[in-house]
């Protein structure tokens, strides 16, 4: 019944009005979600969504919302978070004082602001720049409000930490972060499938996005990740995801979720090898 010629104007329709290409998504699992979202709509098919997207802005922010999967909480991974804390961290605070951050799919801000409140315990002068990015801009107004979280957005924050850098909300159930903490981090919206914003970074966190993504999107993804960021800068990936030859990228596993870029004097000449052998 969800014909595919119909499926196809509709990725057309998608790409025209929100800019992403959901060719490049995982189809299985994108499909499966989607036909269930056309069917809850009352759609017959594609091509009578993709209609009912061109005329109205509600149905078209109702899809956007569906298809951005936002899961997100405070210290995410929190082994992982303590690694970057104890290791990641203290070592490129040793080659700078201020660091250059981008959190890339950033959802409601959980992730940019736990990385923010690491900054501020490690190095509170800085001055550190957090950008973060997602595709979704209903989570990234949450985000930039910075004071919607829940007891389960905050379940790894200690109680310590929730006293220094969160203030409970009027309501008494929910939590914001403090204005310094938020003063860190700029929100912006980005497509992962675009270029990289400008800038050349010590640390980029890219977590739980890329499951959603094609092999060659993500390939392509990857290579712009290691290009944006600063020779001996990290990538900070979800805790099942790998690098694909990451090391022609010239990203080196470096910890549990962690790759390095390699130092200038190292990357350059094997790059430069490559072309000249072919
Ligand atoms: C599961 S959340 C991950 C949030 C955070 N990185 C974490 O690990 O907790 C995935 C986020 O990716 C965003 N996203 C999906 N496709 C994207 C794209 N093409 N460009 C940028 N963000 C995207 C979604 O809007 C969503 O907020």
């Amino acid at each position: 019944m969800l014909d595919d010629l119909g499926y196809a104007y509709f990725l057309r329709a998608v790409r025209r009005l929100t800019g992403v290409d959901l060719a490049h998504y995982r189809q299985g699992q994108m499909r499966r979600r989607l036909d269930a979202l056309v069917q809850r709509v009352g759609a017959r098919n594609y091509l009578e969504y993709a209609k009912l997207l061109e005329r109205d802005p509600a149905r078209l922010q109702e899809f956007r919302d569906y298809f951005t999967i936002n899961v997100t909480e405070f210290f995410r991974d929190p082994e992982r978070f303590r690694y970057l804390e104890q290791r990641v961290l203290p070592e490129l605070l040793r080659a700078r004082t201020g660091l250059n951050v981008w959190s890339a799919a950033c959802s409601t801000g959980a992730e940019p602001y736990s990385v923010a409140i690491l900054l501020r315990e490690l190095a509170p002068r800085g001055p550190h720049r957090i950008l973060a990015t997602d595709v979704d801009r209903t989570v990234l107004a949450r985000a930039r409000q910075g004071d919607c979280y829940g007891p389960s957005d905050v379940r790894n924050v200690s109680p310590e930490r929730l006293a220094r850098h969160f203030v409970r909300a009027a309501d008494g159930a929910t939590w914001a972060v403090r204005p310094e903490v938020r003063a860190l981090v700029e929100f912006r919206e980005h497509n992962l499938l675009d270029l990289a914003p400008h800038g050349s970074f010590d640390l980029i966190l890219c977590r739980n996005v890329v499951i959603y993504f094609t092999e060659e999107a993500k390939r392509q993804l990857y290579a712009r990740l290691a290009a944006a960021l600063r020779p001996g800068g990290v990538l900070f990936v979800g805790g099942t995801e790998i690098v694909p030859a990451g090391g022609e990228l010239g990203l080196q596993p470096s910890g549990p979720s962690f790759y390095r870029k390699d130092r200038a004097e190292h990357a350059l000449p094997r790059l430069v090898r490559a072309s000249v052998t072919r």
